[in-house]
């Protein structure tokens, strides 16, 4: 699968394809996969209590990357950094129809993850010595993804990436209950870039009690002013989300799938070298529902 994956890449360079075409590409690479990892992406899909999945030695030890990435929208690099893409977003679109915001990293459909200079402590998969806090992908919208998958092409084995499904999350009723209101507003974070900044009404819990739904965000949630008890049930949450902590350090050729509706992540700090081999993950995100995705008529959300 590499080599084709590989000679795909050297035949056209995916950064001049537009985000359409880049999925027309890694399209013909989906029946390539190993039945192994099908089967175990089918499961990840239709399994009750499975939120986050982890393939593992994807990627060939002889691939070259270059130097990390310089940001998070930089251009895909080398020949093997685009045959990693594609098999990326083939393997993203098992589980649904990559996309991407036009706000967020120029629109591009693979993000980089990786540590860039004075975004060490934003809020932002940019950042580094500071820690990353618990957050879903773009709670502050409706149209966020349902799963994101990030693939490892340098690693940081001080960077843990930390995960909490809503289904662990012990909390009293009423605490419970205050958090399945609608009465929580959500930020847009800093990695979009909006001509107007405006919050976002939800709830913090939703569907039932098997299996739960999250929006929540350390940073950009809050209860409104006079509304102590919002704020209480959210700090009764983010304790409770401790106790419910899973990590992993992603390592080179580990593709890691994440439920956004059902999980929140963080990231540990970091120390960055910008030597050119800092961690660098590949980013995409996924839309898994076929009758959401057509109603909104693009793969790059205005
Ligand atoms: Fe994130």
């Amino acid at each position: 699968m590499w080599t084709a994956l590989r000679a795909s890449a050297s035949k056209t360079d995916v950064n001049a394809l537009s985000p359409d075409q880049l999925v027309d590409s890694a399209a013909r690479y989906v029946s390539a996969l190993p039945p192994s990892m099908m089967r175990a992406l089918h499961r990840f899909r239709s399994a009750p209590a499975d939120d986050v999945l982890l393939l593992r030695n994807l990627l060939p030890a002889e691939a070259e990357w270059g130097p990390t990435a310089a940001h998070s929208s930089a251009p895909l690099n080398t020949r093997d950094t685009q045959a990693a893409a594609l098999l990326l977003l083939a393997t993203a679109l098992v589980l649904g129809e990559p996309f991407t915001f036009r706000t967020f990293c120029d629109g591009k459909l693979i993000q980089h993850v990786v540590p860039v200079p004075d975004k060490e402590h934003t809020q932002t998969g940019e950042s580094s010595t500071g820690k990353l806090e618990w957050h879903v992908e773009d709670g502050f919208s409706e149209d966020r993804c349902d799963y994101f998958a990030l693939l490892c092409l340098y690693e940081n084995p001080s960077a843990v990436t930390e995960f909490a499904a809503a289904r662990d999350v012990r909390l009293p009723d009423r605490t419970r209950t205050v958090l399945q209101e609608t009465r929580f507003s959500m930020l847009p974070d800093t990695g979009h870039k909006l001509a107007e900044i405006v919050p976002s009404r939800t709830a913090v819990l939703t569907g039932d009690g098997q299996h739960p739904e999250i929006n929540f965000d350390a940073h950009y949630l809050s209860a409104d002013e006079n509304d102590k008890q919002g704020a209480r049930a959210l700090a009764e949450l983010d304790e409770a989300l401790e106790s419910a902590r899973r990590g992993h350090v992603l390592r080179r050729g580990d593709l890691m799938l994440l439920d956004n509706r059902r999980v929140v992540h963080a990231r540990t700090p970091f120390v960055p070298s910008y030597n050119g081999r800092d961690r660098w993950l590949l980013r995409t995100m996924i839309c898994s529902s076929l009758r959401r995705y057509r109603a909104r008529g693009t793969r790059v959300i205005p």
